[in-house]
């Protein structure tokens, strides 16, 4: 099945084209129990569930309008025109060939208000935001779980921010994707916060795209993450039903870990940590010795999410002084 087949079920050819340009704006999430493998990687079908934190008013706002006499897409990022042959443009282009009506381009102007390092800007709140931008310019009133399946054409994780707060993602058996989408997993925790810990700029070497499927083709451990993620899933969404802060944050740790660990045992191995990355794991857990309720968790790159409560907030900026706290609940 291709992305094409999914989109024409999903819009129905439907592009009725009212108005000049629309905006949307899609906060970046964090998963909480991660994504890690596709069983099929055209459509971004994962293996297994995953849950994750909107980060409130911080991601990326999108707008899209159509372009009268062009003959290639304008893409902006930030302010500045990026070129066409950059991977960024490339992505971008590919996703709406998907529902591009004939002879029509696009001028695609788009903007992050979150550090890009962070590893938490770019392709889920990304690819939501265009998602929810295309549904109004092109009118298709698509509902939240057609709109969370677009989204998830673009980027796996992107299926999971078209919501504020906790979002769970729902792996789905059928090979068409259908019943693979994200929905609110509907719990405040308003003291929560999230700390974005910058240890390092430098650009990754392996995309996740890329990392995974090394993962799942060679790392003969695959099914036993797969085992701890489903309980995994199970154990965070539990611990945040009872506000229980130690073990939510013991079972986000953990998975986090578990997800590089089986990254290590792939071939050729797969390491995203630097050492400033390993010496604040170290520095992390020294704190937890000393009673503090400071955990983290980490994604495709070298930088730390901090999850702590809001009592913390003064001692983590002490501790942490260039740290970026955010609040997921605030209005
Ligand atoms: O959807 P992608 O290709 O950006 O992959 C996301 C991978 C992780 O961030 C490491 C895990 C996750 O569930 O978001």
């Amino acid at each position: 099945m291709y992305k094409k087949d999914i989109v024409k079920a999903i819009v129905n050819e439907k592009f009725n084209n009212k108005i000049e340009k629309a905006t949307a704006f899609a906060p970046a999430n964090i998963a909480l129990c991660k994504y890690w493998g596709k069983r099929d990687s055209e459509l971004n079908l994962p293996y297994s569930s995953s849950i994750s934190i909107s980060l409130a008013n911080k991601g990326v706002t999108t707008s899209i309008q159509i372009l009268k006499s062009a003959n290639q897409d304008q893409i902006i990022l930030n302010k500045q025109p990026v070129s066409s042959d950059t991977s960024f443009a490339k992505r971008v282009t590919e996703f709406l060939n998907l529902v591009r009506p004939p002879d029509t381009h696009f001028l695609l102007d788009t903007s992050a208000n979150i550090p890009i390092a962070a590893g938490v800007a770019s392709s889920a709140s990304g690819f939501a935001a265009l998602a929810k931008a295309l549904n109004t310019l092109f009118d298709w009133q698509l509902e939240e779980r057609q709109l969370s399946i677009m989204a998830r054409l673009g980027s796996g994780s992107a299926c999971r921010s078209l919501w504020d707060g906790f979002v769970e993602w729902h792996a789905g058996y059928d090979p068409s994707g259908m019943d693979s989408f994200a929905e609110l997993y509907p719990e405040q925790w308003q003291e929560l916060r999230v700390g974005l810990l910058i240890l390092s700029n430098q650009e990754k070497k392996i995309s996740s795209r890329n990392a995974m499927q090394q993962t799942v083709t060679t790392s003969t451990f695959y099914t036993s993450w797969l085992a701890k993620a489903d309980q995994d899933l199970t154990k965070i969404k539990e611990a945040i039903k009872r506000r229980d802060f130690p073990s939510f944050g013991a079972a986000v740790e953990s998975n986090a870990l578990a997800m590089h660990g089986i990254m290590q045992t792939a071939w050729p191995p797969i390491f995203y940590s630097l050492p400033e990355t390993v010496d604040a794991f170290r520095k992390i857990w020294d704190l937890r010795e000393k009673g503090r309720n400071i955990f983290f968790t980490q994604d495709a790159g070298p930088n730390l999410k901090l999850l702590f409560l809001n009592e913390d907030v003064p001692y983590i900026q002490q501790i942490f002084p260039n740290i970026e706290i955010l609040d997921p609940f605030v209005k």
